[in-house]
């Protein structure tokens, strides 16, 4: 079974919950970065009206891979215009299983999963499952908890 987690971060903390979860179901980890320097308040308004933007290259193939897993932050209740970029130059997905975790300060992980949801499974994928981190306990570390239970049950399957 070949997973691979593709995750965004600005500030870390996804990178952080992307790691943990990488280890425990052993995964490969793809970094989502942005193309140029960005302002954070209009990769907030993008996100918010649904829009992409450019990233750098990474692998979108998921040719050899079985299984997706998008991490994200949440913005703007929603996800950054990065991740939308990487969720519709995803190619060879069809029929393949994806599940997603959000990152946020406090609100709006169920919209945040539901707009990767959305854009994959217009891809033909199959979501699965999904689980969603609070700032304050990656800070803490009182995520890991959320994450190995997000991974026994990809662990599971
Ligand atoms: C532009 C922007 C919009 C955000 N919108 C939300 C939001 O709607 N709800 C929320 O709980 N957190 C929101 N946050 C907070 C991030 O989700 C949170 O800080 C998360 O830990 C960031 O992950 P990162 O450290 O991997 O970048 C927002 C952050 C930014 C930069």
């Amino acid at each position: 079974m070949v997973i691979r987690i593709a995750y965004f971060s600005w500030k870390g903390h996804t990178q952080k919950v992307a790691t943990a979860l990488a280890e425990q179901v052993n995964a490969e980890l793809v970094r989502i970065e942005p193309l140029k320097e960005y302002h954070i308040a209009i990769g907030g308004m993008k996100a918010f009206l649904s829009m992409k933007s450019p990233i750098k290259p990474c692998k979108t193939d998921l040719a050899g891979i079985d299984e997706l897993i998008i991490a994200t932050p949440v913005w703007s209740g929603k996800v950054p215009p990065y991740v939308n970029e990487y969720c519709s130059s995803v190619t060879g997905g069809e029929g393949k299983p994806f599940h997603v975790i959000a990152e946020m300060g406090g609100r709006g992980s169920d919209g945040a999963i539901a707009t990767a949801k959305n854009q994959l499974e217009k891809k033909g994928m199959r979501f699965v499952s999904s689980a969603s981190t609070v700032e304050r306990d990656v800070d803490s570390g009182a995520f890991t908890a959320t994450v190995e239970k997000f991974a026994a049950g990809i662990r599971k399957k």
